[in-house]
């Protein structure tokens, strides 16, 4: 059986897009290895949103390039946002690359590495599905061969590999932020039927998944294309900002009652309207935590960045959801450096930090992109002066994450434990509904992947807690099966460069 292995750099939407060609692979009769340099087929999965990370991606293919000139027969497909970028280019930037595969595209990779087989030239394939967008899905159509939904009803996904997963609502970004190459290398936005994305779920939960995490560059902008929602309490039909997010988020706990806990992201602060905060003040499956990107502090900077909000507006509408639901937690992306920002702009992006409290932050050096609108601004701050401002503004947030983790020493949370520990610790690890990582200790002999336990925290690390399983947890948990003594089927971390998930902690960079 031929054999495949899959790199990926970059956002969950690619996390997700990654997860969706091991599908597709495995279900053309492929089988996952390790070790590219073992594989038939080497899926380098990319990311073009900052310089660093499409150039991390070159050097990979430079390495891959070398191996194959002594072993020919591996074939090399580039996938994701650098493909759909460079298309046709990147085969005369790079020699060795086989496949040039867009996000859209993914379905057809098992045909497209037939043709390969067959001796076709190396192949570009980057088309947007503008007319019919396809969603891909962990759930397959009752004999289907591709792994999109549709109206047939879907069975079990082939594996589940974690007690999470990403589920896509929508695609491709209508916003046009100066600095930002989605719009370019994702399209326009495209939505998926509400219907598809509530069997996607339950069938999820049906495997075992207890937390689904919605993915869209706007996920927030949600309309639904067969126009099944009831409006949500508190949407207003006349403001421009409403969309039917919250309408959705109350149909996927209506329905699908079994699901634990329901995240999204990346949500658009445009969008953060009165009646997606009624969702969160009435759906306990909503977690505590929303990671509402912000950019900057400075009405100036957001304003070249054509955000479409203002400091205070973004203050009061995130202020209006805390006021609502004080525990919960904010976290954000900022951009420094970005053309133009002076001492005193970066000064204001401190002190907004400061006043949200947000408990976590990705923080980004600005990094100039083809076709973006930012590219005719000078990108006239200094490298070094980024990087100050980035230590800077990781400091800032060190020390407010550090601040929430102490205080909730000796409380009692609930962890969805996702996996087990360190190696060798008897430790488990998960998340609680804020997203603050747990390290469970306490649980010797005892299978608490999937499950939702209650602990007690016994000491703040500087990005996570400790805790220890609470008695009734103890006594309440299933012991772990004799032989192996550590669950064997935790996922493997796939990503590698640079992945981004939703932690609480200070990450980024570049
Ligand atoms: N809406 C998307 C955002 C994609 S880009 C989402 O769902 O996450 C992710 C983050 O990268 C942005 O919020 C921004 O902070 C950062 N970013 C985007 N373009 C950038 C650039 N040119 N330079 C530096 N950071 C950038
Ligand atoms: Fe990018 Fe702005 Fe859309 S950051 S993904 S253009 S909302």
């Amino acid at each position: 059986m031929p054999r495949y292995a899959i790199t990926t750099f970059g956002c969950q939407m690619n996390v997700h897009d990654s997860e969706r060609m091991h599908e597709v692979l495995r279900r053309a009769g492929y089988t996952e290895s390790d070790d590219p340099r073992a594989a038939d087929v080497v899926v380098l999965n990319t990311c073009s949103v900052r310089e660093k990370a499409e150039q991390k991606l070159l050097s990979e293919v430079g390495r891959l390039a070398k191996w194959k000139q002594t072993h020919p027969e591996m074939v090399l497909v580039v996938a994701g946002c650098v493909a759909q970028q460079e298309g046709e280019k990147l085969l005369t930037r790079s020699s060795g690359i086989d496949l040039v595969l867009g996000p859209d595209n993914i379905p057809e990779l098992p045909r497209l590495l037939d043709d390969i087989g067959l001796g076709a030239p190396p192949l570009v394939r980057t088309v947007f599905d503008l007319e019919a967008p396809r969603f891909l899905t962990a759930l397959f159509d009752d004999g289907g061969s591709a792994p999109t939904s549709g109206d047939a009803p879907p069975s079990p996904p082939v594996a589940v590999r974690a007690p999470t997963a990403y589920v896509t609502t929508m695609k491709g970004c209508n916003e046009r932020c100066s600095f930002c190459i989605v719009p370019y290398t994702r399209g326009p936005e495209r939505y998926r039927p509400s219907a598809e994305i509530i069997a996607e779920i339950a069938g999820l939960v049906s495997a075992g998944v207890r937390e689904v995490t919605l993915l869209g560059q706007t996920v927030n902008s949600y309309r639904d294309p067969s126009s099944e929602l009831a409006r949500a309490p508190g949407a207003s039909p006349d403001d421009p900002d409403e969309s039917e997010f919250a309408a959705l988020l109350r149909r996927i706990a209506a329905e699908v009652p079994g699901l634990a806990r329901l995240r999204y992201t990346s949500p658009h602060p445009r969008h953060l309207t009165p009646s997606l905060i009624e969702a969160h003040a009435d759906l306990s499956v909503l977690a505590r935590h929303v990671h509402m990107p912000v950019q900057s502090g400075s009405d100036r900077v957001l304003k070249r960045m054509i955000r479409r909000y203002t400091r205070a507006e973004y203050v009061a509408r995130v202020g209006s959801l805390v006021a609502r639901l004080p525990d919960l937690s904010l976290s954000t992306d900022i951009i420094v450096g970005f053309p133009g920002e002076t001492e005193d702009d970066f000064a204001a992006t401190l002190s907004l930090v400061r006043e949200v409290g947000f408990r976590g932050l990705f923080g980004f050096k600005y990094s100039q992109r083809p076709y973006t609108p930012a590219r005719k601004l000078a990108d006239d701050v200094p490298e070094a002066e980024k990087s100050e401002r980035l230590a800077r503004l990781f400091e800032v947030s060190e020390e407010l994450l550090g601040a929430h983790l102490q205080g909730l020493v000796g409380s009692r949370q609930r962890v969805l434990v996702e996996g087990a520990g360190k190696e060798g610790t008897n430790a488990w690890s998960g998340r609680t509904e804020r997203n603050e990582i747990v390290h469970v200790a306490g649980a010797e002999g005892l299978d608490l992947r999937g499950t939702i336990v209650e602990v007690v925290i016994t000491r703040a690390n500087k990005h996570s807690l400790q805790a220890e399983l609470s008695e009734e947890a103890r006594a309440a948990a299933k012991p772990l099966p004799v032989v192996p003594a550590v669950p064997v089927d935790t996922p493997k971390p796939r990503a590698a460069g640079e992945r981004r998930s939703l932690p609480i902690v200070v990450a980024g960079g570049g």
